[in-house]
């Protein structure tokens, strides 16, 4: 059973790693390289250490209720989404709450981990850091991989003709931090994800232009949904999971689509998705405004670069760049692990939902937080978190490599021959995947049964957003605090927002107020009234006015 665990990276991942091994009795040891935790969101001025950060005015795109510690919720006055440096005060808390710092090893670079000679029948690990130059190693019963999805740019240089002769600055979103420097410039943004839509915005408040270059177009979705109430919170439901499971894909679509150029016509705005395409989402509050405002113009994907301009697709072109930026993603590695282990990690479908590599004879190797969900990361890599340290102590079983192996390899040649599509890089469904892992470790919540022993909290489990909270209801790490975050997650989204109480008497809703109040009264007396004239012109019918006279 293993005992000692290596944790590669504070960051949100490599924090909940260390929590889930010490509520599990393991003995954690995380090398962060860096001299502080919340990786990515630790925000620095430079990125000389070439390190993937945020830049400075970057906003959560998941609210708070739904991207939180499943036992440890925001404070109540925590805006609902945040700058990156309140985020980062929250980890920072995290942190503190349970005491996580003491296990964390500063400064200190996993440079490799591989198997030891009775790995068959320990599983054990050798792990190799250095720290300032020394180097030193250790033997673990178990490693976590929590090194990020975003560690190297990419940067398709390849793609761009001609893009070596330009005379420009050209750099990656890496490298960006702030809008200084790009006053009065006309800069060409390549790439619409999520970074490509905030640097554009941003720029355009102080660039001469922003031309923003997309081969696939994006769904824009906004952080502000109907009535006002955070898009996660909204969206992200039980029974609307379950609509989407039962409905069939071009219905659902079709509704998609209808929702979401209901609020924006994309193709109006030159966001819609290109043909061919898999469509993609994006979390931009602003990008529209500065379409329509002509302050950033959307253009198709760039065909080459002279000297000094772009020349696109759709055969325009923009002439006198001063800057290009590259908004095109990132990629992951995994330098310090030996071969076939390394090239094995790096393809998806080798990896047991998203965690355990298929080829290892035990599993005390685990990924953690190399996913694409379509919600929170974070909570998805606690949960993972949760089943990996479950499975070290030998809590919960996997099925054997071989068995792995052969499938995922079967998987691999169906999709090499076309016969089934690639999804290992597609978003996830996140309460499909969140359940799935729940259900390995056993605390994904059973909606029928809580019906029967507390109606009321079943009814906000399936119908109300599907917060983290919900995999702390029962089972390894039920939390006694689960029930009532779930009951009054609402009062911590809309805390921050009522910092302004109007005094009910002027507020134009009054009339809906009226109406409660009176409404009822009135619809007795009219159903009275109905029924009286019926009674009246029953009496009519069947004793005619004349027989009276
Ligand atoms: C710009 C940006 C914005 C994002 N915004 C959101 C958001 O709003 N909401 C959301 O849910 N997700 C967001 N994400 C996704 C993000 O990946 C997760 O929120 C989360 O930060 C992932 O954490 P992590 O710990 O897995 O990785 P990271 O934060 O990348 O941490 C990895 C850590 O590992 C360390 N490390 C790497 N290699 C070694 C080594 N060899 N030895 C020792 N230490 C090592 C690094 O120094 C780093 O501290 C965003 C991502 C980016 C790039
Ligand atoms: N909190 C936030 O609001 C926030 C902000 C920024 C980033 N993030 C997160 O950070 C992560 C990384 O986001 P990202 O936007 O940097 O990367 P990304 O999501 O990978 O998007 C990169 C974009 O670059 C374009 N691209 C990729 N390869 C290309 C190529 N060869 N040639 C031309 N264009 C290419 C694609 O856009 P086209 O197909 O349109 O060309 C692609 O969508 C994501 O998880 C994201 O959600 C979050």
């Amino acid at each position: 059973m293993a005992r000692r665990v290596a944790v590669i990276g504070a960051g949100v991942s490599g924090l909940s790693s260390i929590k889930c091994c010490l509520d599990e009795d393991l003995e954690p040891t995380c090398f962060e390289r860096s001299n502080d935790i919340g990786g990515l969101w630790k925000f620095t001025e430079t990125s000389k250490d070439g390190m993937t950060r945020v830049y400075r005015s970057l906003v959560t795109n998941v609210c708070k209720e739904m991207s939180c510690y499943s036992d440890f919720p925001f404070q109540e006055d925590y805006p609902n989404y945040m700058n990156q440096g309140k985020f980062w005060d929250y980890l920072q808390e995290f942190v503190e709450h349970f005491d996580l710092l003491k296990y964390i090893r500063f400064r200190t670079t996993v440079c490799s981990v591989t198997k030891r000679p009775d790995f068959s029948e320990t599983g054990q690990w050798d792990v190799v850091t250095e720290t300032e130059g020394k180097r030193d190693r250790g033997v673990f019963d178990a490693v976590m991989v929590c090194t990020g999805h975003f560690l190297n740019p990419h940067l398709p240089l390849e793609s761009f003709p001609g893009i070596h002769k330009f005379k420009g600055q050209i750099l990656h979103s890496q490298e960006y931090k702030s809008p200084e420097g790009f006053q009065g410039k006309r800069v060409l943004v390549i790439g619409l994800g999520n970074t490509g839509g905030d640097v554009a915005v941003e720029l355009s408040r102080t660039a001469a232009q922003v031309l923003l270059s997309t081969r696939t177009g994006a769904w824009v979705i906004h952080r502000c949904s109907n009535g006002g109430y955070p898009y996660n919170m909204v969206i992200t439901r039980r029974y609307l999971n379950f609509m989407a499971q039962v409905l069939p894909s071009c219905v659902l679509n079709w509704i998609q689509e209808r929702q979401m150029n209901k609020r924006l016509n994309h193709e109006n705005y030159g966001l819609s998705i290109t043909k061919g395409r898999k469509p993609k989402f994006i979390v931009n509050d602003e990008l529209p405004i500065c379409i329509l405002c002509g302050t950033v113009t959307m253009k198709t994907s760039v065909k080459e670069f002279t000297e000094t301009s772009a020349v696109f697709e759709d055969g325009t072109v923009e002439e006198n760049l001063d800057v290009v930026i590259f908004t095109t993603g990132y990629t992951f590695s995994f330098p310090f692990l030996e071969e076939p282990l390394k090239s094995l990690c790096t393809k998806k479908i080798f990896l047991y939902k998203q965690v355990f590599p298929s080829n290892l004879e035990r599993a005390t190797l685990a990924i953690i937080g190399l996913i694409s969900l379509k919600g929170s990361i974070l909570s998805g890599t606690e949960l993972q978190a949760r089943w990996a340290t479950r499975v070290f102590k030998g809590l919960c079983k996997i099925p054997p490599s071989p068995k792995l192996m052969a499938e995922a390899a079967k998987k691999e040649q169906l999709i090499e021959r076309g016969v089934m599509k690639d999804i290992s890089k597609d978003k996830l469904e996140y309460i499909t995947y969140m359940d799935d892992i729940a259900a390995c470790i056993g605390t994904k919540p059973s909606v029928p049964f809580l019906f029967l022993k507390d109606p009321r909290l079943a009814w906000e489990v399936f119908f109300g957003p599907c917060t983290p909270y919900q995999y702390r209801l029962k089972g390894p790490g039920k939390w006694d605090g689960a029930r009532n975050a779930i009951l009054t997650q609402w009062d911590r989204t809309l805390k921050p927002l009522k910092t302004r109480i109007v005094p009910d008497s002027t507020k134009p809703g009054s009339m809906s107020r009226y109406f409660k109040v009176w409404g009822v009264p009135i619809l007795l007396a009219s159903l009275l009234l109905i029924c009286k004239s019926s009674l009246f012109l029953k009496l009519v019918q069947e004793f005619p006015l004349t027989s009276i006279w």
